[in-house]
């Protein structure tokens, strides 16, 4: 059977949402799905997946700390394991989606991608294929003028039921990929 690991962190809910959504769209699929939050485990081999799932908000244009810390501590045990090669050859069968939540109230999008592009090396690294960066506005809980006023226009809300619907349906074609 297919498996995959969903591994997240989330503040204020939103990126948990994406998770969830993520889940159910694999899941509906016929897919093996783990979810587990960054901040609570160390103990994960990529490499026993199919598909590694990386979600996270979007912190100051980049990932929060209880992101980079567990995968600059993964990264570290894969280099010591002699599993970062020069050249980065691809290993079969092993995927990456990246998923990032972010308000963008400043400057949209690009306040976002840098999260996926960095997130993503992490498994380009290792020779996994990062299948999709994923990034999914999301309403800025706790600022009111940065959720109406921003950028993207009023985010509240978001992501909202019809948002989810569309990334479990987006789950279920990457799905095929696998
Ligand atoms: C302290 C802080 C800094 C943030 N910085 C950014 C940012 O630089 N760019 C952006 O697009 N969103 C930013 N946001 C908004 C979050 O990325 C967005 O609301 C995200 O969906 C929150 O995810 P969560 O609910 O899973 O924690 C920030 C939010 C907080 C609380």
């Amino acid at each position: 059977m297919t498996r995959a690991v969903i591994l997240y962190w989330s503040s204020t809910g939103n990126t948990e949402k994406v998770a969830f959504a993520l889940k159910d769209g694999l899941e509906a699929a016929g897919v093996n799905v783990s979810v587990i939050k960054t901040t609570e485990t160390e103990d994960i081999d990529y490499f026993d997946y199919d598909l590694v799932c990386v979600g996270s908000p979007s912190i100051q244009w980049h990932p929060p700390k209880q992101v980079t810390e567990f995968l600059l501590k993964k990264f570290d045990d894969y280099r010591k394991q002699g599993k970062i090669k020069t050249g980065a050859p691809k290993v079969p069968r092993k995927n990456a989606l990246i998923f990032c939540t972010y308000s963008g109230p400043h400057t949209g999008l690009n306040e976002a991608t840098p999260v996926g592009k960095y997130v993503g090396q992490f498994f380009e690294h290792l020779g996994f294929t990062v299948l999709d960066e994923w990034y999914v506005l999301s309403e800025f809980h706790g600022s009111e003028e940065r959720s109406t006023k921003g950028r993207m226009g009023d985010i509240r809300g978001k992501p909202t039921e019809e948002d989810l619907q569309k990334i479990r349906m987006d789950a279920q074609k990457l799905a095929s990929k696998l």
